[in-house]
């Protein structure tokens, strides 16, 4: 079939699309229809539908004879470990942890935090608290302990699921007093914690509270599968918005099998028996949708890396564990390639290994630049696809469907919407805009299954953030383009959230932090370029009259604030000290023009700025580390 007659069929029959995919997910109640509009704009999926996301995931390979085939390979240089763990291991593993959840009081609808570094007890993890209709949230190990501690109070969990540290290559992160640190932060209280005690360092546990891993597993009941309905949510995953509270993006269940199964094929191009290889990690949407679940249900081996492209020990290491695993298909971020690209400019190391077994590459995350594509595509002869989503979406909203039809590229595009997604180009006023011209980029309702279901606990702040500023439209908060082809160009956000090594952060978050600081009177933090993580966040500081210390030191402490606060993943690293920040006649901070500045683009004064002498300001500061060349 051609991606063209796909979308055309998706269109004219919606039901009938998704019913007909999710006849590929074992039900034990078959849903009697896919899309349940009653309480528009808020839309269920597949609701009457009774399914188990682990059963799916696990069980039903085993059950297909295919126990011995691997479902999980590790393969962590950090640690200078691989292993390999079958669907029929990955069950009892699963099952297990399962029973012992169980045994301590976690029943479905409970909620879990899963704080764990890039091991294969993360998934088991995640697949447990499935099993039996738990609803898990993952936090990503770069935040720090306040992070942590928002969402604590957020998902109010029962349990935590920890490893005693995580392994940067530079150090060994302690998760464990981070945990603890969270849990004294945090208002709420979970029952207890069961930690995952790593030889590379062993954390000291709280008599009572928390357990030990294997122990708090032996002699514990296996748990089978609780069925759940379509609309049970899976899974909460914080996201940045543009303050400093998190998003917490409800996945529900039905509409998240049923859309990763389909997408493995159509978008992927693999097949059961596959290894597909997503770089990223589990605390990421991408490590929910594309290390996790979404190869494991579509009976594919997936890897979990615990490495970085580069550094562990050097830029061949992703053609190695290509070599090594066979892998068909890999995932990551542009910024990993530039990190290659940067480190082995000529990709001379790729001739070191054999990396046939690899179809394709995709990209997500930020945008991909074309400098990074054509030397992806020179280098590894495989198609490079760009693709465009976002947590909220949980699987690609414009992509080049290679299972179906590999569409020609265009440079600068992600290519065409995937069947559910009906993209639009909005003005201002939400009327659509001509092909070529900029505007907001809208889809219009429903979004397809998969998609986010609503935000934890918050559903007019889903509706005030996502479903009101264009009416029967999901606002992406990305802008851009769609040429005569319909082909996508996205090309900023609209909002404060900018993106750091393909990582999603909010300045508004940042701002929040730097403003705590006792010298700080106001200040901004802005996305500048970075060659190699795409931006970088850059604070400007007014500080307080009277204030006499160096402003190199207050730089330093509030670098040090937004580590110790936000995590290092904020990778704040530069700040400079202004008398007063650009702003509007009315007060609003010109933020735009403060990003043109530090990049060195052309700009205009505004014809609303309140004085235009302190855009030179700006600049002047901006040069001192560096920028606004
Ligand atoms: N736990 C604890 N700390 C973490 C962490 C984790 N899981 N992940 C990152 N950090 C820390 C890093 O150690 C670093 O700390 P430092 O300031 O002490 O050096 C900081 O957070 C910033 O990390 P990162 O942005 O990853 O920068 P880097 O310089 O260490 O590495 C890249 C640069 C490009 C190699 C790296 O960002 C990368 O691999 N990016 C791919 C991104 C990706 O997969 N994104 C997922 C979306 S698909
Ligand atoms: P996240 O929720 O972390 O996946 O971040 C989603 C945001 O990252 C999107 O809204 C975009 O701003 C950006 N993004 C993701 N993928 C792409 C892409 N392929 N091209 C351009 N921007 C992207």
């Amino acid at each position: 079939m051609r991606y063209k007659d796909m979308y055309r069929g998706w269109q004219q029959d919606p039901d009938g699309f998704w019913m007909e995919a999710a006849r590929d997910i074992h039900w034990t109640k078959v849903p009697t229809k896919a899309l349940f509009d009653d309480n528009a704009p808020i839309y269920d999926w597949f609701k009457d539908g009774e399914t188990n996301a682990c059963y799916n995931a696990v069980d039903r390979h085993v059950d297909a004879g295919r126990g011995d085939q691997t479902a999980i390979i590790y393969d962590s240089p950090v640690t200078d470990t691989t292993s390999q763990i079958t669907f029929g291991e990955l069950q009892t593993k699963v099952a297990n942890l399962a029973g012992a959840l169980t045994a301590k009081g976690i029943a479905k609808g409970d909620r879990v935090i899963v704080y764990m570094p890039m091991i294969p007890e993360a998934i088991v993890a995640m697949l447990a608290c499935a099993r039996i209709g738990a609803v898990h949230s993952v936090v990503f190990g770069g935040f720090a302990a306040n992070e942590l501690a928002v969402r604590i109070d957020d998902a109010r969990p029962k349990a935590i699921l920890a490893a005693s540290c995580g392994i940067e290559p530079n150090r060994v992160v302690s998760y464990k007093p981070l945990l603890d640190q969270a849990i004294e932060l945090a208002d709420h209280k979970p029952d207890f914690c069961a930690i995952y005690q790593r030889d590379q360092q062993r954390a000291d546990m709280i008599d009572g509270r928390d357990h030990d891993w294997d122990d708090f597993q032996t002699g514990v009941a296996p748990a089978d599968c609780v069925p759940v309905t379509g609309d049970h949510p899976a899974y909460i995953l914080y996201t940045s918005g543009t303050t400093g509270n998190p998003k917490g993006v409800v996945r529900a269940t039905g509409g998240h099998l049923v859309a990763l199964n389909w997408s493995m094929k159509h978008v992927y191009n693999v097949d059961a028996g596959d290894v597909f290889w997503a770089a990223s990690d589990v605390g990421w949407v991408v490590g929910h949708s594309y290390i996790c679940y979404g190869p494991l249900i579509h009976g594919n081996t997936t890897v979990v890396f615990e490495g970085k492209p580069v550094g562990t020990p050097d830029a061949g290491t992703f053609w190695r564990v290509i070599q090594d695993h066979k892998v068909k298909c890999l995932f990551t971020a542009p910024t990993a390639f530039r990190a290659i690209k940067r480190d082995d400019p000529t990709g001379a190391l790729v001739g070191d290994y054999d990396i046939s077994s690899l179809k394709s590459l995709f990209l997500a995350g930020e945008r991909a630049d074309p400098d990074t594509i054509a030397w992806a595509e020179d280098k590894l002869n495989v198609p490079v696809v760009d693709h465009w989503w976002q947590t909220e979406t949980g699987w690609a909203i414009v992509g080049n469907p290679l299972g179906v039809e590999q569409l020609p590229f265009k440079i600068g595009s992600p290519t065409v919407p995937m069947p559910g997604y009906d993209v639009q180009i909005l003005d201002d006023d939400g009327a659509p805009v001509a092909a070529g011209e900029l505007g907001a980029i809208a889809i219009k309702l429903p979004l397809p299954p998969g998609t986010l279901a609503t935000l934890w606990n918050a559903e007019d702040r889903f509706r005030d953030a996502y479903l009101t500023t264009f009416d029967g439209f999901y606002e992406t908060g990305d802008a851009g383009y769609m040429d005569e082809d319909g082909y996508l160009y996205v090309m900023a956000r609209t909002d404060d959230v900018i993106n750091v090594a393909g990582h999603r952060l909010s300045t508004g978050a940042m701002e929040e932090v730097l403003a705590g600081h006792p010298d700080v009177a106001e200040c901004a933090v802005i996305g500048a370029a970075d060659a190699l993580k795409g931006q970088e966040p850059i604070g400007f500081l007014c500080l307080n009259s009277g204030v006499t210390r160096g402003a190199d030191e207050i730089v330093k402490e509030c670098v040090g604030r937004i580590r110790s606060e936000i995590g290092p993943v904020a990778a704040f690293k530069r700040a400079v000290v202004l008398d007063r920040l650009p702003k509007t006649r009315s007060g609003k901070i010109l933020r735009g023009i403060m990003v043109k500045i530090a990049d060195g683009t052309e700009y205009k004064h505004p014809a609303t700025i309140d004085d235009p002498a302190i855009l030179d300001e700006v600049k002047t500061a901006l040069t001192t580390i560096g920028l606004a060349k």
